[in-house]
């Protein structure tokens, strides 16, 4: 009978720890709704555990290698086996992310799976242009396929995050990091997000669960872009008016096109840090625009507090960031020391917590790590998909797209294919390793197509290369300052001599891939070391330049703009950039691109954008001075935003708007001819900007509401049609509202923003 017994009451136990165990992983069925097994799981969490969800740890040991022994390694270390830690930035590859994701799932009490993060800015492996020149191609699809590589070559390597799209709006060139955004306009920026957060993250938020999406990242919010004097990590100070009609709406795009995290940023608000800002994480971000995805901080930016004077210690600056929305901690360390003690003290509602973690782990189930945590490890897939074929085609196909010919007086281009002598000159025509630009940690160094490369591909031609001088001293990286070298000319006669003799010099200039990026601001938007010296010199003796520049942000080259006949301006454009170089220079490509930023004259006129104010007193009408402009050069920036040229040309006319008065809400229908009428057949892009003449807040003199991309083959023409609704016409005021005002606007339709057909219409 006792016998009986034990054995009733030895499998009872079994039985109920089985069904206690099946509890336990109830969160794992997959049939049940996200939410439910979000809760199911947050029942199990200790408060440690929940605050580990809130800890990023960049990439700290050799992963795949021994355990780290000593320091903070160590520590970091121990607090992933405990589960204290809920994603990593920087480990890439299959077998390092395996070796951490093993860690966090078999090692840890309840085995929550990591988010493994990184900036995957403009490709992983393969580079596609730099965002800022992707950006100049005004077109959407293609910017999509770029993401869509990006997120392929990321996911294979086991990477589920990526801390992009950068969807700052900026003014000023002398930012390094302008490089890595769309540019100065807020409506061109707002389309460019959606882009490219449906590129890294599919149409739908079930696409997530595709094993070649990874989750997006709109960063940085907010107003980084606007850091005084254009030096990086400084002091914002700018009108509500800026923040809600520039700053805000790209953000607020990314937002309704479902990305699922955001960044905050380093800089301040009205004397609070972005990263302790309630006001933009809380009551925007959360309130108003309903994100329901999570906030990591920007790297360290919690602790960055304490300097700014915001926080007096590590605890207050994580009470002040927890409070303020900050869900997740990127390398302070300071959640995981502090959280839990706050809580503890009633400094921080635990429902805060859970609410930071609820974000977190929701973004995680609908990656489908719990399905599969090593749904990103495939050995198979990252070799197949790594610098594959069709990537290489298609950041090529990106890198063509992103040219703007700036300038094409004689028609030196495009170049005759056969019986020319061809001087190449500038060490950039040689670097293998600039075109891959800044941000691009995970790209082996010199692996760019050089734009000498691509020339040779051209073989009708005698092409002669010299470099005529170096641009830097030693090695650049990721993170030392560029060191330029200035003194030695010894090679300028060389490139005279080769230039002297040849019908054509093509002559590449601009900045090494590093000098623009995080903490590359400059004070100077020349040409850096001896290559204006160079370019002048070359000139005397052969004025038949084509000026190709390889740079990361606008350039001011007011001599260049003067003399020189032909300007393409191909920024850093990854990978491909020489192939994407010469078939725009030989015609068998003809360029499309437009400005997304404007180029100034000088560093003086900086900030500088298209979309700035009348002034009250805008223009001169006889030779006073008083009023607003420079005495020393024109007010105009050298090659404004929207502008850029074809080898053939596009003529507007009949521009249309359907009736001359409208009630509010009613939409408006602007139509226009556009002609191909030279000798190519090429692509336009066709813009549409209003002006609202007076309102109850003065409104810039323009603003861009409607493009299209059109391809027209030469000698045809096509009508272009535009819909206005209150979306385009309306505006912020100083609290936040959008009003939409009866009045009288202005539009123009053309291909630059600083001429075309104009007409206008009264909203009643
Ligand atoms: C940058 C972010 C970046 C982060 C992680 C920071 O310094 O501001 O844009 O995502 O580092 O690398």
């Amino acid at each position: 009978m006792i016998h009986k017994n034990l054995i009733f009451a030895g499998t009872f136990c079994l039985l109920a720890f089985g069904t206690l165990n099946a509890q336990k992983k109830a969160y794992l069925d997959k049939s049940k709704p996200t939410e439910e097994r979000i809760d199911l799981l947050m029942k199990q969490m200790t408060i440690e555990e929940k605050v580990g969800q809130m800890n990023q740890y960049n990439g700290f040991w050799e992963v795949t290698g021994p355990a780290p022994k000593g320091g903070n390694a160590e520590v970091k270390y121990e607090h992933l086996r405990k589960g204290w830690v809920g994603s990593m930035l920087n480990v890439r590859g299959v077998k390092e992310v395996r070796a951490v994701q093993k860690i966090a799932v078999e090692e840890t009490r309840l085995g929550i799976p990591l988010i493994i993060g990184f900036d995957v800015i403009h490709g992983y492996k393969t580079l596609s242009p730099i965002p800022l020149a992707e950006s100049a191609s005004w077109d959407m699809e293609a910017i999509k396929k770029s993401a869509q590589i990006a997120a392929d070559e990321a996911s294979a390597v086991g990477i589920n995050w990526t801390f992009a799209p950068m969807i700052d709006i900026y003014r000023d060139a002398r930012w390094g990091r302008v490089m890595e955004g769309a540019g100065e306009d807020p409506y061109l920026g707002s389309k460019i997000a959606i882009a490219r957060v449906k590129g890294f993250q599919g149409e739908t938020k079930a696409d997530l669960l595709k094993v070649n999406t990874i989750a997006a990242c709109a960063k940085h919010f907010a107003a980084y872009g606007f850091a005084e004097a254009g030096r990086d990590y400084n002091t914002v100070d700018i009108s509500n008016s800026t923040l809600y009609n520039t700053v805000l709406p790209p953000f607020k795009a990314a937002t309704d096109a479902g990305i699922r995290t955001f960044m905050n940023s380093f800089n301040i608000l009205n004397g609070v840090p972005a990263t302790g800002s309630s006001f933009l994480q809380r009551d925007i971000l959360k309130g108003n625009w309903k994100f329901d995805g999570f906030v990591v901080t920007d790297w360290g930016s919690i602790r960055e507090m304490i300097v700014h004077g915001y926080a007096k210690d590590g605890a207050e600056a994580s009470e002040r960031a927890v409070n303020a929305g900050s869900d997740m901690d990127m390398e302070s360390s300071l959640y995981v020391a502090e959280l839990v003690k706050l809580v503890q003290e009633g400094k921080v509602k635990e429902t805060l917590i859970d609410d930071a973690v609820r974000r977190i782990l929701r973004v995680k189930f609908e990656l489908g790590l719990f399905d599969d945590p090593y749904k990103y490890c495939d050995e198979k897939r990252e070799k197949a998909i790594v610098g594959s074929k069709a990537n290489n085609d298609g950041v090529l196909d990106m890198a063509k797209k992103s040219i703007v010919l700036l300038k094409n007086d004689k028609n030196l281009l495009p170049l005759k294919k056969s019986g020319q002598k061809i001087a190449l000159i500038g060490a950039l025509a040689n670097d293998k390793n600039s075109p891959l630009g800044s941000w691009r940690i995970a790209a082996d160094d010199n692996t760019a197509v050089s734009v000498l490369e691509g020339m040779q591909q051209y073989k009708g031609n005698q092409l002669t290369f010299e470099k005529g001088a170096d641009l830097t001293i030693g090695k650049t990286s990721f993170t030392n300052e560029v060191v330029l070298n200035t003194t030695d000319k010894s090679g300028f006669e060389a490139a005279k001599k080769v230039a002297a003799n040849a019908d054509v010099v093509v002559m590449v200039l601009g900045e090494v891939g590093f000098q623009t990026g995080e903490g590359r601001s400059r004070s100077n938007l020349d040409l850096p070391g001896l290559q204006q010296e160079l370019l002048e010199e070359i000139y005397k003796v052969n004025p038949n330049i084509v000026l190709v520049l390889n740079n990361g942000r606008p350039l001011a080259l007011p001599w260049a703009a003067k003399n020189i006949p032909t300007i393409v301006e191909a920024w850093h454009l990854g990978t491909q950039a020489g192939n994407a170089v010469a078939q725009v220079l030989y015609g068998d490509y003809n360029p499309s691109g437009k400005l997304p930023m404007s180029f100034p004259r000088n560093v003086g006129q900086c900030p500088i954008y298209y979309n700035n104010y009348s002034t009250g007193r805008p223009g001169n009408s006889d030779t006073n001075v008083f009023w607003s402009h420079y005495t020393d050069v024109e007010k105009t920036p050298q090659f404004p935003f929207g502008f850029g040229l074809s080898y053939t040309t596009f003529d507007y006319k009949n521009l249309k708007i359907n009736k001359t008065a409208f009630a509010k809400g009613e939409p408006v229908t602007v139509s226009v001819e556009v002609t191909n009428s030279g000798n190519y057949d090429g692509k336009e892009v066709v813009q549409l900007y209003i002006h609202d003449e007076f309102g109850s807040l003065a409104r810039p003199v323009k603003e861009l509401k409607g493009f299209e991309l059109i391809e027209l083959k030469k000698g045809e023409t096509k009508t272009v049609s535009f819909t206005l609704t209150d979306k385009e016409l309306g505006f912020y005021n100083n609290d936040g509202n959008y009003l939409v005002e009866p009045g009288t606007f202005k539009i123009m339709v053309g291909g630059s923003s600083d001429k075309g057909l104009e007409s206008g219409f009264e909203l009643k």
